[in-house]
């Protein structure tokens, strides 16, 4: 939420910043600012409302005026306090230009400040809460701004993430950290600090994550980190392991389509180095194993896309483990006050490892003496440094709002958690473990199976273009794929579409059927449990009755839901509990084209961020 980006070096900040916004961008399209400060102090700001291309189009206009230093800083804004007008774009500056200030997350205090600043005869000139911290700054500054920074950082509340310059100390980058994330690139003559890595890889896959309440000062040469009270901190250099490639498009029109086609390597690369020696390892563990063996209970926190992916780690873990899970959205898990005690294990399942509420809901989880394990696919994020334990997806950069391949990489290590706790506790035999195992690598195949035969399922997403509304109904594993599709519809196509667990049909659902409404149907195998397929098929007869079409999602050589389906979308025959992995992914597809052919950015789905540091 908000991509910051600093930089100090060699190179014509101004070109370095907005390359680095563009890959940033995925944080926040409201509007788009730089701040470039030359050789002898002076300072730069543009900023403009809507997508960076508003800004780069303005700036070119006016010939980059102004814009030829070294130093250099941009922001890319999702919306929190103020309207995304100019006005209230990042770089804020104090009255007298000398300061800019860019910042992610929300400073709860500052409507305090505020009115103090005012009563000091200060004129505020946006709505943000962004403004004050430039204002407080400018005042505090006698000649250092790493202590001027400091200073006003112990004043702020809330989750801040601050990068700072002054036109009286070119060369140099001042940024704060508390809860909104940030990392410093380390290059050859040049330094960066941004939200994510990507702004910098082109240049530098070194980094160095910066901790809690931390403060980094950049130059050229080098970078000093310390705490909000200027004592200096050790930090950990780290080499990301991906590359530019994996940040690029690729031929694709959009990121999520090729994201899209990443998940057989998605799946294979999280699997990996996870069964040695016949044993589910985890990559960080800071409980022992008799602490996993003596939880007795498990809640499954997460946001969006991530808590549907929970829910299907609630029929693996109770079915594998013999253990009470519950799968729950982290913004209620932390208010309604869960029993949780020392064999209570939360497993946080985030992608980008920094979602406000599901940081929160560990953090309370924490203090109610509860371990937590995170599934994260960002290293070194915040919730995965408060965990005891840590399961990484290598699903590599996602840029799309939407997550895909983040989805399909959640499932498979939810299943490494559920195979690991029931090792640890001894419900299933080794052999089985590696039977398990075993047939989890044999998905990446599957899903690639399916991305072979998506065709069809574009040709059916420009038909239904046009519908109001879709339904998905789905039973046991497939009621998450529902939730998914619907969610996947509904971000990217803003239509109004619903998931259901299909029993829950005849209660509410079926008034919403009318002639020609698409409902896709989620199938299970008729093998495995072949029960609930006959109540699905009884669904899909009561959704024809009323004249509704019939999107049926099935395994192949499913003849008996043929004769049913409007249109039948075909996946491979893989175990139950491993459907997911298979049937969400025409849903993306569907999803992606619809959007498609009703005109809409995939990639920047309206009003959505991709990481949410905000409650
Ligand atoms: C946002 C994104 C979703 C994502 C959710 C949780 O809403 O748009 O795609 O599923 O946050 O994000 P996380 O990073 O915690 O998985």
């Amino acid at each position: 939420m908000c991509g910051i980006v600093g930089y100090v070096g060699h190179r014509p900040a101004l070109d370095v910043v907005l390359q680095g916004l563009g890959r940033l961008e995925y944080r926040g399209y409201d509007s788009a600012g730089v701040a470039v400060v030359d050789g002898s102090g002076s300072l730069s700001v543009g900023r403009k409302a809507g997508p960076l291309a508003n800004l780069a189009a303005e700036l070119d206009g006016s010939g980059r005026d102004g814009f030829v230093g070294t130093t250099g800083m941009g922001h890319t804004r999702w919306a929190t306090h103020g309207a995304p007008t100019d006005r209230n774009a990042h770089p804020h500056s104090d009255a007298t230009g000398a300061v800019a200030v860019v910042h992610n997350g929300i400073i709860e205090n500052f409507a305090q400040l505020r009115a103090e600043l005012e009563a000091s005869g200060v004129e505020l000139t946006s709505e943000t809460d962004t403004e004050s911290a430039a204002h407080l700054i400018a005042r505090q500054y006698a000649g250092d701004l790493a202590a001027a920074v400091r200073a006003v950082c112990r004043r702020l509340e809330g989750a801040f993430t601050l990068v700072v310059t002054h036109a009286d100390e070119p060369g140099r980058i001042v940024a704060a950290r508390r809860s909104s994330p940030l990392v410093v690139g380390v290059g050859d003559g040049e330094h960066f600090v941004a939200s994510d890595v990507a702004a910098f890889i082109e240049t530098t896959r070194d980094a160095v994550e910066l901790g809690q309440d931390q403060v980094v000062t950049i130059s050229a040469d080098g970078y000093t980190v310390t705490d909000f009270h200027g004592d200096p901190v050790a930090t950990r250099l780290f080499h990301v392991d991906w590359d530019l490639s994996a940040a690029e498009k690729g031929g694709h029109d959009y990121f999520m389509l090729k994201e899209i086609e990443e998940q057989p390597s998605a799946v294979r690369d999280t699997l990996r180095g996870h069964f040695v020696d016949g044993r589910i390892v985890l990559d960080e563990q800071r409980m022992d194993t008799q602490e996993l063996r003596d939880v007795d209970k498990v809640f499954v926190v997460a946001c969006g896309t991530a808590y549907h992916s929970g829910l299907v780690a609630k029929y693996a873990i109770e079915h594998w483990c013999r253990l009470p899970v519950e799968a729950e959205l982290a913004s209620e898990f932390r208010y309604r006050d869960p029993v949780l005690d020392r064999s209570t294990l939360v497993v946080a399942i985030s992608q980008s490892g920094e979602t406000a509420d599901t940081l929160e809901a560990v953090r309370h989880a924490r203090e109610q003496k509860a371990r937590v394990l995170a599934i994260c696919n960002t290293n070194g994020a915040q919730i995965p440094r408060e965990s005891d334990a840590v399961l990484y997806t290598h699903a590599g950069p996602e840029i799309g709002v939407a997550a895909t391949k983040t989805f399909v990489a959640q499932v498979v290590a939810n299943y490494l958690v559920g195979l690991a706790l029931a090792q640890a506790r001894g419900t299933k035999y080794s052999d089985e473990i590696a039977r398990e195992f075993a047939e989890l690598e044999a998905m990446p195949d599957a899903v690639a199976d399916v991305l072979g035969t998506v065709e069809r399922v574009r040709a059916l997403g420009r038909d239904i273009a046009g519908s109001k509304a879709v339904l998905f109904l789905g039973r046991h594993v497939g009621y998450p794929v529902a939730l998914e599709g619907a969610l996947k519809l509904k971000e990217l196509a803003y239509m109004h579409a619903e998931g259901f667990a299909a029993g829950e049909l005849k209660h509410g659902p079926i008034a919403l059927l009318e002639e020609g409404l698409p409902v896709v149907v989620v199938m299970p195998s008729p093998k495995g449990r072949g029960v609930l397929h006959s109540k699905l098929l009884s669904n899909i007869q009561e959704i024809r009755a009323r004249g509704a079409r019939t999107i049926v999602v099935a395994e192949e050589g499913d003849d008996t839901v043929r004769p049913y389906a409007s249109h039948l979308l075909e996946v491979p025959a893989v175990p139950t509990l491993l459907q997911p992995l298979v049937s969400t992914v025409p849903l993306q597809v569907l999803a992606a084209e619809i959007a498609r052919a009703r005109g809409f950015d995939v990639d920047r789905p309206r009003n959505l961020a991709k990481s949410v540091t905000v409650e």
